[in-house]
């Protein structure tokens, strides 16, 4: 890397703290009113993906499910298996059932690209009219879909061609694309293209924690860069194959990606942390949320990785932002680190089962950034692992409530996702976290679907919005 341009980078990490300030939250009832605050047509769901609710998959993850890392250490806590999951993949009016009693008026699910192309070439035909049909009952039940075609799972035959660290994955999966919206596009305007392209390079390439399990951010940064193409590519298949303006507004399509945004909080003033917490926001948060603006990838860890090209397609592909936010991290400055820091959470700050900051300000804060950038936003998903389902009414309740805030203040904020409908697969930490707002009891047949607490609080701002969730 050139020395200035490093200079350029290092002078905006110290110079500029990328988040605006948290609002305070509390202070008055911001759920009241719900409808004057938000726009017409808001979208109020749950979000969901294949692998962790569908059940009896076959794909790079369940080949990773079955190992360990080099030190003994399986793969996935407690050696838990994806396996049957919530069996979703056979109850699909049971779960439609769930978002009537809630609410709902948006359901997020991914299609599952090992099962629609098991081998390369093949199309199961079967599978890909029950995902048409899925998309049919939940428009029909008043349920606006939003699709996923790429949630972190590869074919077989895709990872062991190197999946993200093969060129050929990016034409791959547009070619998968081109076919699902064709497939869908009748009844599916809402795409999402690729969810958390940033945790995907960070948990499979540098962290080592997801497939392929890799510790190398030179990898990291080539894959992030590849999905960014692949989401350009997809974008281009889908605006040509699907026409058909499924829910009326004008559109065929309106293409995102769900970009996992995480507030990266210097643990100090000392310049050192603000420069490594500046880097880490840029690489993880600013690479994807700037590319449809510039049509370009820059991506940079100094001294160790560049990528700085330009994308055709890239420019203008995204026709909203997709949010999913979770929590903050206080970053400490660790040079020996692959990451070049650690992470942690103050000993005085409330957490999560998975010890993850409760930090409601920052969905504020990260609606108020990139809702300035001028496109529509939609919250992709938020939620929270509690087991005892009594911290997450809380949880709802002051997230929405800063999503409100930041409304108000004119950020053009469209939908809300809460991650997640039922209790589901949470990748390496197995079956254990619970984020659904109905409880699964995994060890019954019908894998029973039980409403938590925060069912009501979701309720209550389904009616806010005008909208009528069913008796149960
Ligand atoms: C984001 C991912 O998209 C989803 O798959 C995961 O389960 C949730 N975060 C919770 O970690």
């Amino acid at each position: 890397m050139n020395i200035a341009r490093l200079a350029r980078l290092g002078y905006a990490a110290l110079t500029r703290d990328p988040h605006p300030p948290p609002c305070v939250l509390g202070a008055e009832d911001a759920l009241s009113s719900l409808r004057s605050a938000l726009p017409a047509g808001f979208l109020l769901g749950t979000a969901t993906a294949s692998h962790q609710i569908e059940g009896g998959l076959d794909n790079d993850w369940t080949d990773w499910e079955r190992g360990a890392h080099p030190g003994g250490e399986p793969h996935i806590k407690d050696r838990a298996v994806s396996g049957a999951a919530c069996d979703s993949w056979s109850r699909i009016d049971e779960d439609i059932g769930l978002m009537r009693r809630l609410g709902a008026n948006a359901y997020r699910f991914s299609v599952e690209w090992s099962r629609l192309e098991p081998t390369e070439g093949a199309w199961n035909e079967d599978a890909a009219d029950r995902y048409l049909a899925w998309a049919n009952a939940l428009r029909a039940a008043g349920i606006e879909p939003m699709v996923t075609i790429h949630h972190f799972t590869l074919p077989r035959w895709v990872a062991t061609q190197g999946g993200w660290m093969n060129d050929r994955t990016i034409e791959l999966l547009a070619a998968f694309a081109r076919r699902v919206a064709k497939k869908l596009g009748s009844a599916v305007d809402l795409w999402c293209t690729i969810n958390e392209p940033s945790v995907v390079a960070a948990l499979s390439y540098v962290k080592g924690i997801f497939p392929p399990g890799l510790e190398d951010p030179r990898i990291a940064a080539h894959v992030m860069a590849r999905m960014l193409k692949a989401h350009a590519r997809m974008t281009e298949a889908i605006r040509e194959v699907d026409t058909t303006d499924a829910d009326g507004d004008g559109r065929a399509t309106r293409i995102g990606i769900a970009h996992h945004v995480r507030i990266f909080q210097p643990a100090t003033r000392s310049p050192l942390d603000r420069l490594v917490a500046g880097l880490t926001d840029r690489f993880f948060n600013e690479a994807v949320a700037s590319a449809p603006f510039t049509g370009r990838i820059e991506l940079a860890i100094p001294g160790v990785v560049e990528v700085d090209e330009a994308v055709p397609g890239l420019l203008g592909s995204f026709d909203y932002m997709g949010i999913n936010y979770y929590t903050r991290d206080h970053v400490k400055a660790d040079l020996r680190d692959p990451a070049l820091s650690k992470q942690f959470v103050p000993a005085d700050r409330p957490v999560n089962d998975l010890g993850w900051e409760i930090y409601p300000e920052g969905l504020y804060q990260v609606l108020k950034r990139y809702g300035a950038l001028g496109l529509p936003v939609y919250v992709t998903e938020n939620g929270i692992p509690d087991k005892s389902g009594d911290v997450r009414p809380s949880f709802l309740r002051s997230h929405f409530e800063a999503l409100v805030r930041a409304a108000r203040e004119g950020v053009d904020v469209r939908g809300y996702f809460h991650w997640s409908l039922l209790d589901n697969f949470e990748w390496a930490e197995g079956y254990e976290p619970r984020f659904g707002l109905f409880r699964v009891d995994f060890d019954s047949p019908d894998k029973r679907r039980s409403p938590t607490p925060a069912v009501e609080t979701f309720q209550e701002i389904a009616r806010g919005l005008g909208l009528e969730p069913e008796a149960g």
